[in-house]
């Protein structure tokens, strides 16, 4: 009997299923400056109407759950989450572990923060996982479905990469910080633990797959709660794997006298795509004594691989690697291949209980990589994460991993988790399903606010893109000067949230920005995303984040902030950006 107080919700089979899911205004921002410089008008509507679609929030590092300069913190987005939910709809939030101890031990480029030592697992519990559960067990945030991607790449590595000595080293730690994350995370009821089950590319193969659901199973059973700590597994979390390759569906099919799958490119691997593997998986998983009710999830964020290079038909080829070459839509050189591949392209949008995959038990398709964020740097880039630069993200390298060819990775990359613009570009050109725009090209001139007021939360669907204006535009141009803002205010009570469009309408184009104006009427910034911010008196400043600092002529940039403010909240005046003072649109 409720006695008043509000019970705890049931933990659900699938946390997806007639929920909504959590719009990360970040990435939302992203998106939107990458739209507004994208020079493109179709290009451009159609980066719009995917801005508000969900995607994973990364703890990839201790600062990351207080806030650095990349993003917010935990706090703030499980904020933004309840006042995203919409009225008694569940909302579920994609949430990603990934900081254990001698993280990425087979690759370089999201190496991490912490050592494979004891004193680095006792930092990943008492620094990094402890904090996460604190916050996720408030119980104002009860209502809200945390779905939490585990530790991608870990246990994956320990099946195929243990004559590495790095992962050699970091074997024990990844074992015993998967158990101490799935103990802590599996005590709150409303959160929804997934393990990182790699691809199909990776662990398709009998002779991994096996030994894969063991380890999962083993680890699971090293839980307080047993294989109960686990609701599912994610595939396919930051790589590039097609959902279905629609013109190889039978891998023993003879070509040449040969099957399929003895092409180069599958190397006897019967797995061609995450349908098949995650069917695979979860029958093996079962076999291991996990329940039928095991959920999975595949991350579609770039897997499409759409555009013109993809075939629309299987190859009518008689030699067998033509055939497979020409038929599969996966074009990279190798399966291998899994840093910011060329020609890859925006996957099926995120969706509960997709139809039609009986066998896979999915629970859902999921964003969990943002897509346009880096994979990794392609040079040396210095910095305090620990991740160093790998050739395989190096667009001149040639391989040994890949069969001695070159990476196929898009070049100028900036260091793994960096909004990269160049690639964003061609994941929504290559986007599959393509992206609809409705038919209708030109931009709204202003965008609506990333971040939602607090009473009325965003739309999940794309917002209809705005008619252009009826009456023409001005004749006079507007004043000349180095930039131009449009400000914006929702407020309520006693707070509000700004957000300010910057411009560069000067001739050259910027490295690094810092917008300055002030507030008439006393109010007070709390806390702002996509730069960083501070306030003295009534000046408050805001710097580029290291994603945004490049803004080229007639660029846009998109920040915004929560703030205080007591009766009259007037709109700030003396923008400059960069010493220059903006005009206001
Ligand atoms: C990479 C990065 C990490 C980032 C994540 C999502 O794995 O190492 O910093 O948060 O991708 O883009």
């Amino acid at each position: 009997m409720s006695t008043g107080a509000s019970a705890a919700p049931t933990h659900v089979d699938n946390p997806y299923a007639g929920a909504t899911q959590y719009v990360n205004p970040t990435w939302s921002a992203a998106v939107e400056a990458s739209a507004a410089s994208a020079g493109d008008p179709t290009l451009a509507a159609k980066m719009r109407a995917i801005k508000n679609e969900p995607t994973a929030v990364w703890m990839d590092r201790i600062s990351a759950i207080t806030g650095n300069a990349d993003g917010n913190g935990l706090k703030f987005h499980l904020d933004e989450a309840l006042k995203q939910r919409q009225g008694s709809t569940p909302l579920v939030f994609n949430l990603v572990i990934y900081d254990l101890p001698g993280r990425d031990c087979y690759a370089l480029a999201s190496n991490g923060e912490l050592p494979a030592t004891d004193a680095g697992m006792a930092r990943y519990k008492t620094e990094y996982i402890d904090p996460i559960a604190a916050l996720l067990s408030d119980p104002k945030y009860q209502d809200i479905r945390i779905s939490a991607t585990i530790e991608p790449d870990s246990l994956p590595n320990l099946i195929t990469n243990t004559s590495e000595p790095a992962c050699q080293q970091a074997a024990p730690y990844y074992r015993e910080g998967v158990k101490y994350a799935l103990d802590k995370l599996h005590a709150i009821p409303n959160v929804y633990t997934y393990i990182d089950a790699a691809h199909s590319g990776w662990l398709g193969w009998p002779s991994n797959a096996a030994p894969a659901a063991k380890l999962f199973a083993d680890v699971a059973r090293s839980t307080v709660a047993g294989l109960a700590s686990v609701d599912g597994f994610v595939t396919n979390t930051a790589n590039t794997t097609p959902l279905v390759e629609p013109f190889l569906t039978n891998p023993t099919l003879q070509v040449g006298g040969n099957p399929v799958k003895s092409a180069s490119f599958y190397e006897w691997n019967d797995d061609f795509d995450e349908i098949d593997w995650t069917a695979h998986l979860h029958s093996l998983l079962v076999a291991e004594g996990f329940p039928a009710s095991t959920g999975m999830l595949i991350d579609t964020s770039r897997n499409g691989w759409g555009g013109s290079a993809r075939p629309t038909a299987a190859s009518t080829s008689t030699t067998l690697n033509t055939y497979v070459d020409q038929s599969r839509i996966d074009k990279r050189v190798h399966r291998g291949a899994w840093c910011n591949p060329l020609g890859a392209g925006i996957g099926e949008r995120p969706q509960a209980t997709p139809s039609g995959y009986a066998s896979s038990h999915l629970d859902a398709f999921v964003w969990i990589k943002p897509p346009g964020e880096s994979d990794g740097a392609s040079s040396e880039i210095p910095n305090d994460q620990g991740k160093r630069f790998d050739r395989m993200c190096d667009p001149t390298f040639v391989a040994s991993k890949l069969s001695n060819q070159l990476t196929g990775a898009t070049p100028n990359a900036p260091l793994a988790g960096q909004w990269f613009d160049a690639q964003f570009r061609t994941l929504v050109e290559n986007a599959y399903p393509v992206i609809s725009t409705n038919g209708t090209t030109p931009p709204p001139t202003t965008p609506p606010p990333t971040t939602p007021p607090p009473t009325t939360p965003p739309p999940t669907t794309p917002p209809p893109t705005t008619p252009p204006p009826t009456t023409p535009p001005p004749t006079t141009p507007p004043p000349a000067g180095a930039c131009a803002v449009t400000y914006t205010a929702n407020s309520w009570n006693t707070g509000f949230t700004g957000s300010v469009r910057v411009t560069n309408t000067g001739s050259s184009a910027l490295s690094a920005w810092s917008l300055t104006f002030s507030f008439p009427s006393g109010q007070q910034v709390t806390q702002g995303w996509s730069a960083t911010w501070s306030q003295s008196g009534s000046v408050v400043t805001a710097s580029n984040a290291a994603w945004n600092g490049s803004l080229a002529p007639n660029a846009s940039v998109e920040i915004g902030f929560n703030g205080t403010h007591s009766g009259t909240n007037t709109a700030p005046t003396a923008f400059s950006l960069n010493g220059q003072a903006c005009s206001v649109r």
